[in-house]
């Protein structure tokens, strides 16, 4: 074997060594009663049923969003369509999905080898999640509440609850041009009294980005975390009445 070939084999199995040092784990665990289709950008997407979780390994540096999609139908290609959190009809997502969906954002090691994370509201709500770093005693962030049963009539979407933003595509709700008029309006009152934790509207400076120290840390996205209404909108009407 020639001088290169040992050497690139030895660079192969360094980067090898080097990704995964660097390499953070994503459970992602679907408890709820319902199938989710759960989405990573980057990362791809799967099919979980109740109980069944998936695992992403994500490279350091890499800032991407997780959610889940409802009631979905794909073929044995992974074409299809779903009724919240649709990602270009695809079951392995490219980019992000489309709105009402509720978002795990994060940002791993960021400077001063901080991971930073949290859940946001700013795509709207479809599905209750909770946020949890494994190990380390870094916070757990949630936001299970009721939403898609309260949610405003102006807001209701099939499956979920959008943002006003979404909606109304207005200034006093997007505040795309900067620090614009967004504030604590009535919408984003709905939002913010039931999940004080998550990012509720664009200026939400209440609402906690979490950190966590990067590398030694991993992750778990949970859907439906007990606590939260396990049942779809429409049993719970037919429950209540
Ligand atoms: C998810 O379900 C499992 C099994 O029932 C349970 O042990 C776990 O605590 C649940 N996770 C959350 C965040 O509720």
């Amino acid at each position: 074997m020639s001088y290169l070939t040992n050497f690139s084999i030895f660079s192969v199995l360094l980067s090898l060594l080097f990704i995964s040092t660097y390499a953070t784990t994503f459970e992602i665990r679907n408890n709820c009663t319902y199938t989710v289709w759960a989405a990573a950008s980057p990362g791809g997407g799967r099919r979980l049923d109740r109980g069944q979780s998936w695992t992403i390994s994500v490279l350091a540096g890499t800032v991407a969003r997780i959610w889940g999609r409802t009631n979905c139908n794909f073929d044995g290609s992974g074409r299809g369509h779903c009724q919240t959190g649709d990602c270009g009809g695809v079951l392995d997502c490219k980019g992000w999905g489309v709105p009402p969906n509720t978002l795990a954002e994060y940002a791993l090691n960021q400077f001063g080898n901080i991971d930073f994370y949290d859940i946001s509201l700013l795509d709207g709500f479809n599905i209750p999640i909770e946020f949890a770093p494994t190990n380390g005693g870094c916070r757990t962030t949630r936001c299970a509440a009721d939403i898609n049963g309260q949610c405003p009539n102006e807001l209701r979407a099939p499956g979920g609850c959008n943002n006003p933003c979404t909606v109304f595509r207005t200034e006093e709700y997007c505040c795309t041009q900067g620090y614009g008029p967004c504030g604590l309006n009535r919408y984003a009152q709905f939002f913010k009294s039931r999940c004080p934790d998550s990012y509720s509207y664009p200026q939400d400076d209440t609402a906690s980005t979490l950190t966590c120290r990067s590398g030694t840390t991993e992750y778990r996205v949970v859907f439906c975390p007990l606590g939260s209404p396990h049942f779809p909108q429409e049993m719970i009407k037919s429950i209540t009445v």
